[in-house]
């Protein structure tokens, strides 16, 4: 098993390739699951997917969408909450069913997040599992939010989010004391059963964490890193993300 690389001349290449193996899917599956990711990196391929909906008639109506993550102790309507991103970039511009889109929730009281968790796991399972996952790659190699030290067969679950993780969000929620501390996230375990992942990384602030995902060793303090061992994963990078491979 190896990870297929593509290094793209453009990140619009790269958006419109990963769109496009979207919407060949749900044609050819009008009920496909799609695991979404958040984050300034797939926001070009929701912009492609809308286009294909409105200029290609591509429909959303019986797909179900899965958010891979979702800060806790914020509002909903929050503008960094990622339901609100998600609904910004991507389900505001498309013809989903509200009751197709699920997202973990911003204030899961504590007493509830075992009996949460285990519900958004069988959720998917319910859908029949994720067929086509959409992830980023923060700079401690998570994906989703499992941050460094996270099993390779952890579930869906609450997680304590990393200083430079928080330091990264600090300037979109105005100063570090405003990032969230905790969020909720799809595990390892979870995105690795996924039929299939595009995992996309653009930029020079992202090429030395892409090196250490896909040449490394497999390894717990790089949650990317796991995903040498899936059998239909693509990188999808630039050649600034790539430029130390
Ligand atoms: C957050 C998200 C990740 C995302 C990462 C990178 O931590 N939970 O899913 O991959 O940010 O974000 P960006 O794409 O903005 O670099």
């Amino acid at each position: 098993m190896s990870i297929t690389l593509h290094i793209h001349a453009t990140r619009e290449t790269a958006n419109k390739k990963v769109a496009r193996e979207i919407a060949e899917l749900i044609r050819a599956k009008p009920h496909a699951v799609l695991g979404l990711a958040t984050g300034s990196t797939p926001i070009g391929v929701y912009e492609e997917l809308v286009r294909l909906h409105h200029q290609e008639g591509l429909s959303f109506r019986q797909v179900c969408t899965f958010n891979l993550d979702e800060y806790q102790g914020i509002d909903l309507s929050h503008p960094e909450s990622y339901w609100n991103f998600m609904h910004r970039h991507l389900f505001d511009h498309i013809d989903i069913p509200a009751a197709n889109i699920h997202i973990p929730g911003t204030r899961v009281p504590s007493l509830e997040l075992a009996d949460y968790c285990k519900r958004y796991e069988e959720l998917i399972t319910v859908h029949g599992g994720i067929d086509y996952q959409i992830l980023g790659i923060g700079r401690t190699g998570h994906i989703g939010f499992n941050e460094p030290g996270s099993p390779p067969d952890c579930r869906t679950r609450r997680i304590l989010l990393d200083q430079l993780t928080r330091e990264d969000a600090a300037p979109a929620f105005g100063d570090l004391d405003h990032v969230p501390t905790h969020a909720i996230t799809m595990g390892c375990g979870t995105i690795m059963e996924a039929r299939h992942i595009a995992l996309l990384a653009f930029g020079t602030a992202k090429a030395a964490i892409v090196r250490k995902a896909l040449r490394g060793p497999v390894s717990s303090q790089i949650s990317a890193s796991y995903l040498q061992n899936h059998e239909h994963t693509s990188f999808h990078l630039d050649h600034e993300s790539a430029s130390l491979l």
